[in-house]
């Protein structure tokens, strides 16, 4: 049988999901789950990854748990072709951190570049909780357990993947062929990589303040747009503007397609016009961003009124959730079973062993 193609990704319960979330990774893990070239979708709430750095904040995590699964559902998740679950409610993922723990250095853990810069902007770095500082083991277990082949993240979680795939390289070295080995997926586009904050600032984070939610209102994404970084010596409409760094170009190369040219500003036949002419000066910063809030509410509109829906029945989300978690256990036990046996822990459902202690023992 060929190997199975899986997909497996997931987000932190730390707030509600933005525009970066987006086009990171949420837009095309709804064309993945579509695309009918995938076996399996795994998405899952990473509630108990989002405790390592909120461990005081308890309630905050749960309050966002039901927030991120409706904006999974808005975006179009579909629970009858992707497993949708929450990871604290999948025991088998401890058990195969805990092993997994085994074959990892501290060394290793402190080189992880997110790692890294996480404790410094957390200013943990005299009191690193241990939970937090293996975060990255967990995150192994949680795409081994579920066979996952490709992971669709931001590029931030480029070293979290690269950490797994030599888990199971060593994992498999040592047991024998066990694990499978994934692949990151990462958004084709460079703007979508890391999409910025709308104050131009590297990363759209809510400590920030710089985030656009796919559940803002009409006229919260439209203010957000209009107050847009841009290039601060455009001063006059004349001017010769910069594109480089200019959060509204950014966004407009992440989200404009040809059909909004025809349909919001056709002027202009292509990005690439519209970017050379405010290159050239004479196009004014509010023709642009009036140009991206039609982008945008386009964009989202559908996704608000879809979550608006499911707000309706919040009973139903959790139930699509416990269901969710128990075909995750389900597939994280069979893993797991593997690798009780691989690491010759497997006392009990093992005939062989018994067979083989009664024989030892006799002889002696
Ligand atoms: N670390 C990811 C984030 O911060 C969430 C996550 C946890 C994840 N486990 C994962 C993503 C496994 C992909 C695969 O967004």
């Amino acid at each position: 049988m060929a190997k199975e193609k899986i997909i497996l990704t997931g987000d932190r319960p730390t707030g509600r999901l933005h525009i970066g979330h987006y086009v990171g990774s949420l837009r095309r893990r709804v064309e993945l789950q579509n695309s009918g070239l995938y076996d399996k979708t795994f998405v899952f709430i990473a509630d108990a990854q989002a405790l390592t750095d909120n461990m005081e904040n308890p309630e905050k995590v749960r309050q966002n748990v039901i927030e991120v699964a409706l904006d999974y559902l808005a975006c179009g998740l579909d629970p009858a072709k992707s497993t949708i679950f929450i990871q604290s409610q999948i025991p088998e993922l401890c058990e195969l951190t805990f092993y997994y723990m085994d074959l990892v250095t501290v060394s290793r853990l402190q080189r992880n570049p997110t790692v890294k810069t996480e404790i410094q902007m957390r200013n943990f770095e005299t009191s690193i909780p241990v939970g937090f500082f293996t975060y990255p083991i967990s995150q192994a277990a949680d795409i081994t357990a579920f066979r996952a082949t490709t992971v669709p993240v931001g590029e931030d979680q480029e070293p979290m993947i690269e950490q797994a795939r030599e888990i199971v390289r060593r994992f498999n070295f040592i047991y024998g062929d066990t694990l499978v080995e994934p692949e990151i997926l990462l958004p084709d586009n460079a703007a979508c990589l890391r999409l910025p904050g709308t104050d131009g600032k590297a990363k759209m984070s809510k400590s920030l303040g710089n985030c656009i939610y796919l559940s803002d209102t009409a006229d919260e994404v439209q203010k957000k747009v209009k107050s847009m970084y841009t290039d601060p010596n455009h001063l006059r409409v004349q001017d010769p503007g910069k594109i480089e760094g200019n959060t509204v170009f950014t966004y407009l190369d992440a989200f404009c397609r040809p059909e909004h040219f025809e349909r919001y500003l056709p002027d202009y036949p292509s990005l690439e016009e519209l970017k050379a002419h405010y290159q050239r000066g004479g196009l004014g910063d509010m023709k642009v961003k009036g140009f991206l809030n039609n982008i945008m509410q386009e964009t989202l509109e559908p996704i608000r009124n879809r979550r608006k829906e499911f707000e309706k029945d919040i009973p139903a989300i959790y139930e699509m959730l416990r269901k969710g978690c128990e075909t995750a256990r389900e597939t994280a036990a069979a893993t797991l079973d593997d690798v009780r046996r691989a690491m010759k822990i497997n006392y009990f459902d093992d005939a062989e062993l018994i067979a083989e202690q009664v024989k030892k023992f006799s002889a002696e």
